[in-house]
């Protein structure tokens, strides 16, 4: 084989960044995976909408079926977003023996075990780097990174699209509504804007980092979630005043066999560095019994730093194919608890 064959499900913010990436460092991605990487097949909605990269044109379908049933496309990305059609999509790219990316923490956060399971059974791989934290390599830090370690806290601003308002709202006294319009017109938001500030966004996102970090099985629902709708420019003001900065804050906390996750507006005092973590930037505390204290900090949410992780992500499904050990992925070493869990 010398071309890996994608399909790609979803051309908007994400998708429109992972071609570019692909295009723009196609000899890169070859260097470091001795294999071509090519596009060919693009899902969308609508196959008449003009896109910014009409190159693409003749690659565009509206129907699954012309990239699950092409038995010459390898890996699916997946980044059309949402439960359903997505869920299907990739358990039957999986049942195919197709390797998965996805950016969908929404999916990952409700169904990981399932799909993972999924994944386990066919020997395929599934990651889903983008999903948290837009362009921080957070969740391969994780896995990884701190593999020596045992994590007791993680402290997170992971949701861009209210980072970006609360910031607005401090820094220039902007009212709510108008930068949630900027939010999405910058492509940061959610397709419903409401997972962003009711804060559900931030709540999958951190049950991610609580499964992966703590390795057992986080459930949404034992996530205690407030949103930013309820925060006001007064409130702001008077943090301020007192020495605080209002950030949507994520936390994971564990006491042994404890384990307690929240999201909800926070005062931050302007002397911690979480404090100046400013527009759509996020940043993940990670706390280690032997490592002690680290940070991430870099863009959460936007098509390039987005599209970088999900391009990193094809390279490791590619290297992976290249050396024969597809279906050990960010499973592993947690699978057994993850997958126990979710059948029960
Ligand atoms: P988006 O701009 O709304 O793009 C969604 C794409 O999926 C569009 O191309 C759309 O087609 C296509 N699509 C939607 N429903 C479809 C369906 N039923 N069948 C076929 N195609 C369908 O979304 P996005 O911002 O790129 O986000 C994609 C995923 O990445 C989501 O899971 C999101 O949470 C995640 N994510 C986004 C960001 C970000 O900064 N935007 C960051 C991290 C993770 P049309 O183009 O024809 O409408
Ligand atoms: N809507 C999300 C955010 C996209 O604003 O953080 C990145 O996951």
């Amino acid at each position: 084989k010398q071309t890996v064959k994608l399909g790609l499900m979803g051309f908007g913010t994400v998708g429109t960044g992972v071609v570019r990436i692909i295009q723009a460092h196609q000899e890169d991605l070859q260097k470091q995976t001795g294999l071509g990487i090519e596009i060919k097949r693009i899902l969308v909605q609508d196959a008449e909408k003009t896109r910014s990269i009409p190159s693409m044109n003749s690659v565009l379908t509206t129907n699954a079926s012309d990239l699950l049933d092409d038995p010459e496309i390898d890996v699916i990305v997946e980044v059309i977003g949402g439960i359903s059609p997505a869920r299907e999509y990739i358990l039957a790219a999986l049942e195919r023996g197709k390797h998965v990316v996805t950016a969908n923490k929404d999916l990952m956060a409700l169904h990981g075990g399932e799909i993972l399971q999924k994944a386990q059974e066919k020997g395929c791989d599934v990651y889903y780097e983008a999903s948290v934290a837009g362009g921080i390599p957070i969740l391969r830090a994780l896995v990884e990174g701190f593999s020596s370690d045992r994590i007791t806290k993680m402290m997170g601003i992971v949701n861009g699209t209210t980072n970006y308002i609360l910031t607005k709202m401090s820094q220039d006294g902007a009212d709510y509504s108008d930068v949630l319009k900027e939010a999405q017109a910058l492509g940061y938001a959610e397709a419903d804007p409401t997972s962003d500030v009711e804060g559900y966004d931030a709540a999958r996102k951190m049950a991610i980092l609580a499964t992966l970090g703590f390795r057992v099985p986080m459930k949404l629902e034992d996530v205690d979630v407030k949103g930013i709708s309820g925060v006001t420019k007064e409130d702001i003001a008077y943090g301020k005043k007192l020495g605080y900065e209002v950030k949507l804050l994520g936390l994971a906390r564990r006491d042994g066999e404890a384990i307690e996750v929240s999201v909800q507006p926070t005062m931050v005092a302007k002397s911690h560095p979480l404090a100046s973590v400013n527009g759509v930037f996020n940043a993940v505390y990670v706390h280690g019994e032997a490592v002690g204290e680290t940070m991430f900090y870099g863009p959460g949410a936007g098509e390039l730093p987005t599209a970088t992780a999900v391009v990193s992500d094809l390279v490791t499904v590619v290297k992976n194919m290249k050396l024969g050990v597809n279906g050990r992925g960010m499973v592993a070493p947690y699978k057994e608890k993850i997958l126990k869990d979710d059948k029960q």
